[in-house]
């Protein structure tokens, strides 16, 4: 008899094939979003989970799920896993990194451009009708090629969002805990994260998320910030003060935002979503089709292997937590 797992959201179907070759698959077609409670429930008895970010591993479910030998989560990020907890469980940990840097980064951009030149501000109104005739002061943005950009987080993500800058004509300054190595190749200088604010023109988040982290864009970091600047958030809406923003916006400080995630996903601070200066996008950074399926394929390659399965069998190929690997 297969041993049993749980898949916690819709993912395409090709993939939930592949783990029935190994697994007897408990799917989530529906793709509604698990409460605590249903989680509690179906969680016992499954010996691995594929989980997204949208669902939080924590001590106390795991106190439920005493076969649990392998939690596999679909996304680079993973503050909604308890690492230690895990660990202490003895459950492998597995996230998505490598697969999404090109497409989050080309994103990033996307949205740094949209932000910086008012697209979608233009676009709305252009959509109202609005439009009777040209105007030499019609939709005035800030310039991107020949500025500073500012990259607070210096992973595979910002490397490759600073690697873009050099078809603009940017310099790019970082700030991240240290010096990044591959960072000097690509021309980024390092600096603190006051002059980084200081000077930026356009800064843009892709550092990752945790208690400690958060809030790392607060009110006196804004106040720092140019007002012709703009901000760019690619990782994780807790790392900015959504009223803080929603303020400097609103008084003129800060001359857009970029958000592509919220503090309380999917609500969105109602201050930002009826500004104008914000371009809003509902979490799809990494939402290209290839990328979104090359994610669920490392999500599944990860969990087969962790559960001691396919060619990989023990030596899943993106572990957050090795030393549970090395006990087992
Ligand atoms: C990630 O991979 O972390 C993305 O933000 C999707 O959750």
């Amino acid at each position: 008899m297969k041993e049993k797992i749980l898949v916690t959201r819709k993912v395409f179907p090709a993939v939930i094939e592949r783990l029935r070759e190994h697994f007897d698959v408990e799917t989530n077609d529906g793709d509604q979003i698990y409460t605590r409670g249903e989680l509690e429930v179906r969680m016992p008895g499954k010996v691995g989970a594929l989980v997204s970010a949208t669902e939080s591993i924590d001590a106390p479910l795991l106190r439920h799920c005493t076969s649990l030998r392998a939690v596999a989560n679909l996304a680079v990020g993973y503050n909604n896993l308890d690492l230690a907890a895990l660990s202490t469980a003895k459950v492998i940990a597995t996230n998505t990194p490598d697969v999404l840097t090109e497409s989050t980064a080309d994103f990033g951009w996307a949205l740094l451009m949209a932000t910086a030149r008012r697209t979608g501000e233009a676009e709305r109104w252009l959509r109202l009708g609005l439009w009777e005739k040209w105007a030499l002061d019609l939709f005035l943005g800030v310039d991107v090629h020949g500025t500073t950009l500012g990259v607070l987080g210096m992973g595979r993500i910002g490397r490759a969002v600073a690697r873009r800058a050099g078809g603009f004509g940017m310099s790019v300054l970082y700030h991240d805990r240290a010096p990044v190595d591959a960072a000097r190749e690509l021309g980024a200088r390092y600096c603190g994260k006051d002059e980084l604010l200081r000077a930026a023109d356009h800064l843009i988040i892709t550092m990752p998320y945790s208690a400690q982290a958060h809030h790392t864009i607060g009110r006196r970091e804004l106040a720092l910030m140019k007002r012709s600047a703009t901000l760019v958030n690619i990782s994780r809406g807790g790392l900015v003060d959504e009223e803080a923003l929603a303020d400097a916006l609103a008084e003129g400080r800060l001359a857009g935002a970029g958000l592509d995630v919220f503090e309380q996903e999917p609500l969105v601070c109602s201050r930002l979503l009826a500004s104008q200066k914000v371009v809003a996008t509902p979490h799809i950074a990494s939402a290209s089709e290839k990328t979104r399926m090359a994610m669920a394929n490392l999500a599944a390659d990860n969990l087969i292997a962790a559960l001691g399965y396919g060619a990989h069998a023990g030596r899943p190929p993106s572990v957050l937590n090795p030393q549970v690997l090395d006990t087992a």
